[in-house]
């Protein structure tokens, strides 16, 4: 198994710190200092399917045949906390289009969202992987879209500042050699007062914006990233020093600079783009990849882990061998 394509759907919209200073008591010195984040995106007009259709299309555009990859494909999952709909899923809007898109007569299967907060991405992969897996089919395609400036509300700033939109898709490929060396996959719903979206129709909400206790969230999810790092590399028997690449979920540059130090894997071997999105949740790693891709970091058999860290609390990390 291996990741043989990636694309991605930025929106065109930049909202930056200056912008930001003009709705909510802030300052760009204090986002930058205390985030990484310079800027983020905003989809205006467009949904959270529309951006993941965008993002496969532009995945697709690396084959002559896409229709051909497409029937070969066993299913769809999309890793989003800010879906169209509860139901249908954002998975089935997708390849709804796609049907119509490409006149698929053998469209991917099976469709279902991931809702794993910001470490949706990585759970969809490890549902993908294994799916695949026990399939005669030789693809699976996993994408993270995110629209959060529908879910955080702009009068709170210690929480609208951090958020971005945006969509990433990657293809998984069945292959003779797995390029998967371990997943770290966990949860530990005991905290879920300190980050949380309530849904519509909860009545003890007084809105439905999204909630965070930052300050301890942050402590928990350095914690958590250290140690599901330390672990796939553990279960590889892999040392910090092998490592070429980590992508991580794009949170906070602090969060990024402690795991670090706690891991033992230089800050430079991070691949960071915080300061021009923001947190796009479960799209942030799909979107770092992507860019490191088309920058042509990743080499053959770099060895890169992705890790991620969210809601529920969830958390997860793998480490691929490219
Ligand atoms: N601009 C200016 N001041 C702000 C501010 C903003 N946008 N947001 C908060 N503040 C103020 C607070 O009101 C507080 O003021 P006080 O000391 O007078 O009470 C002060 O800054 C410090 O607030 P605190 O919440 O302790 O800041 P922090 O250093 O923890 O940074 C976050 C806040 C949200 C950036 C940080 O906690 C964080 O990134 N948390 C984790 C986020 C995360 O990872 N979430 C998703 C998981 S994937």
């Amino acid at each position: 198994m291996r990741i043989s394509a990636c694309g991605a759907y930025i929106p065109s919209e930049v909202l930056t710190n200056f912008d930001l200073e003009k709705i909510v008591d802030t300052s760009d010195k204090w986002i930058t200092e205390r985030t990484g984040i310079k800027e983020r995106r905003i989809e205006k007009d467009k949904s959270t399917s529309f951006m993941a259709f965008e993002a496969v299309k532009n995945l697709l555009k690396n084959f002559k045949n896409p229709k051909e990859i497409l029937e070969n494909t066993l299913g769809i999952i999309v890793a989003t906390s800010t879906p169209d709909y509860l139901f249908p899923s954002t998975a089935c809007i997708v390849q709804g289009e796609l049907i119509k898109e490409y006149k698929l007569d053998n469209p991917p299967q099976v469709c279902f969202d991931v809702l794993a907060a910001c470490s949706g991405f990585i759970y969809s992969l490890y549902n993908a992987y294994n799916l695949l897996k026990n399939s005669e089919k030789k693809y699976f395609i996993v994408i993270g879209s995110e629209r959060y400036s529908k879910i955080v509300n702009w009068e709170d700033r210690s929480t609208c500042i951090l958020f971005g939109d945006g969509a990433g898709a990657v293809l998984l490929e069945k292959t003779e050699k797995d390029h998967f060396l371990a997943f770290d996959i966990g949860s530990d719903g005991r905290q879920k007062h300190l980050l949380y979206v309530p849904c519509v129709g909860q009545d003890s909400e007084k809105n439905y914006f999204l909630k965070m206790k930052g300050n301890e969230v942050f402590k928990i999810a350095v914690r958590t990233l250290e140690k599901s790092i330390l672990n796939v590399l553990k279960k590889a028997n892999v040392s910090p020093e092998e490592i070429s690449y980590v992508i991580p979920h794009q949170a906070n540059i602090r969060i990024l600079k402690l795991v670090s130090e706690r891991t033992k894997i230089p800050l430079e071997k991070f691949f960071i783009n915080i300061e021009k999105f923001g947190n796009t949740s479960a799209a942030s790693i799909p979107l770092a990849l992507k860019e490191a891709w088309d920058k042509n970091l990743i080499k053959k058999d770099d060895l890169v882990v992705f890790t991620a860290f969210g809601g529920g609390f969830t958390w997860g990390s793998t480490l691929i061998r490219f």
